[in-house]
């Protein structure tokens, strides 16, 4: 593993192995002895986080993942406080952070950036892994990760995600993570998709053609009470409004593509609720309590799992898969 421009880098070994050792990791974790064992796997390393645009969870759960495993980091969220404000170029700016660290997470409003920064470092003495941790309205492969990894868990008793119908909710033309989800589950057998959203935020052709060329079976609805019953996960997104370019999420009423108390009645008993988080009013936080709602576990996810692909990244997932086997953190 290299870079993680979109989810191209995964096929589905990949993402077996990257949740097999996420699930390891947090094994290991659970003991004093074992965190200390993960600190010391990779403390020379050094790792950028440069998020020009807002992050909490992505940027957290990132910083996070690399202090569990001893990776330093270091930081710019705001480009008035970088040299881009003296003209300096976007790829000199990528190109100087790498002359300092050995991996750059990057965020930015505009698609095609990652892109950028990844084939900048291809064309360099000295490249470090570029991962995306968002990149405008495109693509959000780490999210995707954590996505499958959250679904892959909840369904371990029902044979993974093969054979699986799963909707996927909310601003769905402008959300990056739903386009990143669908694009990895063509690596999964028999799923159906079911895209639920108002006239105005269909998924994008590009999505559409995606999923035919793959023969990924979906439909398309407005209506989330026909569907919800069928659904054995719902991926609930919210307005993305600061992509507005005319004012287009005033004119758009998400209320019918919400769960709260009335959809729980109607969905499967053992389904269930993902968010990628943050969320508006479309999860009424009454449906926290529910035994259904996933999302605030696949927060947390989202930290084991760029574990994972960090200690992969750098070469030490073998030493945490075996650490995890001899069950030599375990506690009694
Ligand atoms: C998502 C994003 O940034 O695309 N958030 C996240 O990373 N968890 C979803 C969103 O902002 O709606």
């Amino acid at each position: 593993m290299f870079h993680v421009v979109d989810t191209e880098a995964f096929d589905r070994k990949r993402l077996d192995q990257l949740c097999e050792l996420a699930t390891a990791v947090r094994r290991v974790a659970k003991s004093i002895d074992g965190a200390r064992f993960l600190q010391q796997l990779l403390p020379t390393r050094r790792a950028m986080l440069y998020f020009t645009q807002p992050s909490t969870r992505t940027f957290l759960s990132m910083n996070n993942a690399c202090h569990v495993l001893g990776i330093r980091t270091s930081e710019i969220r705001d480009p008035e406080v970088s040299s881009e404000v003296k003209g300096e170029s976007f790829e000199d700016s990528i190109r100087t952070f790498s002359s300092y660290v050995d991996l750059i997470v990057m965020r930015t409003p505009e698609p095609g950036y990652a892109a950028r920064a990844a084939a900048l470092m291809d064309s360099i003495p000295r490249p470090v892994p570029i991962i995306n941790a968002g990149s405008g309205r495109d693509q959000h492969p780490t999210q995707a990760l954590l996505d499958i990894y959250t679904l892959e868990r909840s369904f371990e008793e029902r044979g993974g995600i093969d054979g699986r119908t799963i909707g996927m909710m909310g601003d769905l033309k402008r959300g990056r993570t739903v386009r990143s989800l669908s694009r990895l589950m063509r690596h999964y057998a028999d799923v159906r998709l079911v895209y639920i959203a108002p006239p105005a935020f269909e998924i994008e052709p590009d999505v559409r053609a995606f999923l035919e060329a793959h023969r990924i079976a979906y439909d398309e609805t407005a209506r989330l009470h026909d569907v919800l019953p069928e659904l054995d996960a719902i991926y609930v997104t919210r307005m993305q409004s600061e992509h507005d370019t005319a004012g287009e999420s005033a004119r758009v009423d998400l209320s019918d593509f919400s769960i709260g108390e009335r959809e729980l009645t109607q969905m499967k008993a053992d389904a269930v609720i993902m968010h990628p988080l943050p969320r508006g009013r479309e999860i009424h936080p009454r449906v926290d309590a529910d035994p259904r709602a996933m999302y605030w576990r696949q927060e947390r996810n989202g930290m084991w799992m760029r574990v994972a692909l960090l200690a992969t990244i750098f070469d030490s997932q073998d030493a945490i898969l075996e650490a995890d086997t001899r069950g030599l953190f375990r506690e009694a």
